[in-house]
């Protein structure tokens, strides 16, 4: 019940377990458009470019940038918690110019700041994650589009915290490029990073494509703005995905398995029943923790569905209550990073764990850690109250 990796779906470690096959055998490159097509549906885009990157989801991070981003290109990045230093720390390795506006973590940019920040440094890239794990909050993204296409920005999210249990539609939202993961509202294990790339962004990469030696005849001539990678060089992955199917790194097998029964898991539920279902198991467990009296961190008004932040209590030592949750429970619960470490717990309600006997065995047991380490706690007040939110839900 943490922020992420999470149990996975018992559905998608079946898949996994299938015999390999090929990298060309029909079923496999079936298996390859068939991941396309279900993808664009999660994604809600018409992206041909709709693909995985192999890897775990900051190699989504890193495919998207150094494939889009020159040395000396100029990239915008809102940072409001962890992984925006994260994004900014990719664009700078590679070369990039990073020109970033920070925010106190808990909180998120208002359009105009963003618009601000555009208009003094006018990048080629706004890069901005959705939702950041390491605060629970998400950057609603509404009107960023519109402000990209007017001052001719490209526009990157990442979405690994965020899709599948959040709302979100990539086209709507105007967005060139989205990376995701699969071990948080997927569903499944960390490994397989889903990816969408809008024409414009596909045009921008394709600008710089080079094809390695020995594998088109001959070698391209190096343009001088190469994609500085070539397992993350986007260019020759599209090829690799497309109708050439021209070789590049061998696909992961097990992983597209694994990543094709993640998006068919949300799109036989529906994607807006699975971010409702997200929602209904958020909202129980942040009144449940509220309910045993204990304080969120954040701007609850724009916290994602899938995890709280709660505040260690004064005198409650975090790392035993975690430890005894997990020892005697079973139960994971997340620590934090930066300047909430020792500060706050992440207790997550997502892909396979968003429901109802998970919230309410987590809220119990947390009752009587909490209990044990000397916290004072409302009895019964956490799956009291997640039961009401239950109740009213019916
Ligand atoms: C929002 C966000 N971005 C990126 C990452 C990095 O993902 P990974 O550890 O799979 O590379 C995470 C991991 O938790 C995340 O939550």
């Amino acid at each position: 019940m943490g922020p992420g990796p999470i149990n996975a779906d018992p559905r998608v470690l079946r898949a996994m377990s299938a015999q390999l096959v090929g990298q060309y055998d029909p079923a496999m490159t079936a298996y390859m458009n068939e991941t396309m097509e279900l993808y664009r549906e999660v994604f809600q885009t018409a992206n041909e470019q709709t693909l995985l990157i192999d890897g775990t989801s900051r190699a989504g991070i890193e495919a998207a940038i150094v494939s889009l981003v020159a040395p000396g290109d100029r990239v915008l990045v809102p940072i409001f918690g962890r992984f925006g230093h994260l994004l900014r720390e990719i664009a700078e390795r590679v070369g990039a110019e990073v020109h970033v506006i920070e925010r106190e973590w808990g909180t998120v940019f208002t359009e105009a700041e963003i618009e601000r920040a555009i208009l003094a440094t006018k990048p080629k890239l706004l890069a901005v994650v959705h939702g950041d794990t390491s605060t629970t909050v998400a950057q609603p993204l509404e009107g960023l589009g519109e402000l990209c296409e007017k001052h001719g920005v490209l526009f990157y999210t990442d979405v690994t915290a965020s899709l599948g249990g959040n709302t979100f539609a990539a086209d709507a939202l105007g967005l060139d490029a989205v990376t995701a993961g699969l071990q948080k509202c997927l569903g499944g294990p960390s490994g397989s990073a889903p990816a969408t790339f809008s024409p414009r962004a596909v045009e921008v990469i394709d600008s710089r494509k080079s094809i390695e030696a020995g594998i088109a005849g001959s070698a391209d001539e190096i343009h001088a703005t190469r994609i500085r990678s070539n397992y993350f060089d986007l260019a020759m992955i599209f090829d690799y995905w497309g109708e050439k199917r021209l070789n590049h790194h061998t696909e992961a097998t097990s992983m597209l398995y694994g990543a094709r029964e993640c998006a068919r898991l949300l799109v036989d539920e529906g994607i807006t029943a699975a971010v409702e279902r997200h929602r209904l198991h958020g909202a129980a467990m942040l009144a449940g923790v509220q309910g045993l009296g204990l304080a969120t961190f954040g701007d609850l008004s724009v916290k994602m569905n899938n995890v709280v932040a709660v505040v260690i209590p004064d005198g409650v030592n975090g790392d035993a209550v975690r430890g005894e949750l997990l020892g005697d429970f079973g139960i994971e619960i997340g620590t934090s990073f930066g300047p909430l470490h020792g500060k706050v717990w992440r207790i997550g309600t997502m892909g396979y764990n968003a429901r109802t006997d998970a919230v309410l065995t987590t809220l119990a047991s947390l009752e009587q850690v909490l209990r044990r380490q000397g916290a004072v706690v409302t009895a019964g007040g956490g799956v009291g109250a997640a039961y009401d939110v239950y109740e009213d839900a019916r």
